[in-house]
């Protein structure tokens, strides 16, 4: 028995190398149920009693001998395997990435941003958190006016001792003042950015919105400026054959206002339910800076005069992309977004 396992011993130690089919053939051969193992431990116990220590140490030997070979030839194999790997290839292009796409209001405001920039405005920012005087006061609201209700503003600080609360901004207005105080004319500014009002949250309301306020001042600037503007404008977003139309209006900073339609973007003028059957849909406010509201911010209104208007993006891009539930812009729901350009 001895003999047969110094052979054994002696055959393992000449493997240098196998398969991982002969590895695992090997593994059977010795430590398999069937395997010399098992049948050399069987046969032991015939050993005679004096033989038994020495043999038991030998039959050890060799079912360490096997275990550690086997363990052996595998690390060989997987670092065989390893170096066979096909190397990485870094000169191959990328896969592409599903990219995300740009949300509706963002690629809006950067298209009008964009048209306004190209006959000479440039960006103005305000704050969000502003004061009465920012918002209301310098724009020429009257005390009393219904702008400045609890129903409409968010105030942030109400009834202080000096008069000028602290409120979110409830329209851009305010940059007008803002950039007044800081830039002498000639102006030529829009104000992109968010404004808030105390309102019911509906598919055509929401008390967040987006407005881009617009700002001309310079010596002899006409109504017929202010139209022109607006104008190409609407060409530059809505199409060549787009009509405007100038309604007489309301607002406590211009004089006179206006309220400036669209032809219908859906039915062109024929009427529909979009336009509700009056062929023309409403985009924006606008008007000629009330010389009060020059003077608030210390322009001299004799030799300086100027038009303003406003606008607000939801409005914009819902005719643009025929969105017909404002809540949706603010959802973000995947499916919603991914429908918009994925490049600015
Ligand atoms: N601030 C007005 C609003 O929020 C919009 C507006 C109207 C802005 C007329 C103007 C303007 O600059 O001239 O409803």
């Amino acid at each position: 028995m001895e003999e047969i396992i110094s052979k054994h011993i002696e055959k393992i130690k000449q493997i240098t190398s196998a398969t991982k089919e002969e590895l695992e053939n090997l593994r059977i051969e010795y430590l398999g149920k069937k395997g010399v193992m098992n049948d050399l431990f069987a046969k032991f116990k015939e050993v005679a009693p004096e033989n038994r220590k020495q043999m038991g140490i030998k039959l050890n030997e060799l079912k360490q001998i096997a275990q550690a070979k086997i363990e052996e030839l595998k690390e060989k194999a997987e670092a065989k395997a390893e170096e066979n790997k096909p190397k990485e290839d870094f000169t191959k292009p990328l896969e592409s990435v599903a990219l995300g796409s740009i949300h509706p209001l963002t690629l809006v405001r950067k298209e009008i941003v964009d048209i306004f920039s190209r006959i000479g405005y440039t960006v103005q920012e305000g704050p969000e958190i502003e004061d009465d005087w920012h918002v209301f006061s310098a724009l020429n609201f009257p005390p009393e006016h219904p702008a400045r209700d609890m129903q409409d503003t968010f105030f942030v600080e109400n009834g202080r001792a000096d008069g000028n609360d602290i409120l979110l901004r409830t329209h851009t207005s305010s940059v007008q003042v803002r950039t007044m105080e800081k830039i002498k004319p000639p102006i030529r500014i829009i104000a992109p950015g968010r404004v808030f009002r105390n309102e019911a949250i509906s598919a055509r309301a929401h008390c967040i919105f987006h407005q881009i306020e617009g700002l001309y001042i310079d010596k002899n600037v006409s109504f017929a400026d202010l139209k022109q503007n607006l104008l190409y404008f609407v060409k530059e977003m809505f199409g060549e054959d787009t009509k405007i139309r100038l309604r007489p209006s309301y607002f406590p900073f211009t004089e006179p206002s206006a309220e400036m339609d669209i032809s219908c973007t859906i039915c062109k003028g024929d009427g529909c339910n979009i336009c509700k059957h009056t062929g023309w849909l409403e985009i924006m406010g606008c008007g000629m800076i009330d010389p009060n509201v020059l003077e608030a911010s210390g322009i001299d209104s004799k030799v300086y005069s100027g038009f303003a208007f406003g606008m607000g993006v939801e409005r914009i891009a819902m005719l643009k992309y025929d969105v017909k539930d404002l809540r949706q812009y603010f959802e973000n729901d995947i499916r919603f977004l991914k429908q918009f350009s994925s490049a600015l």
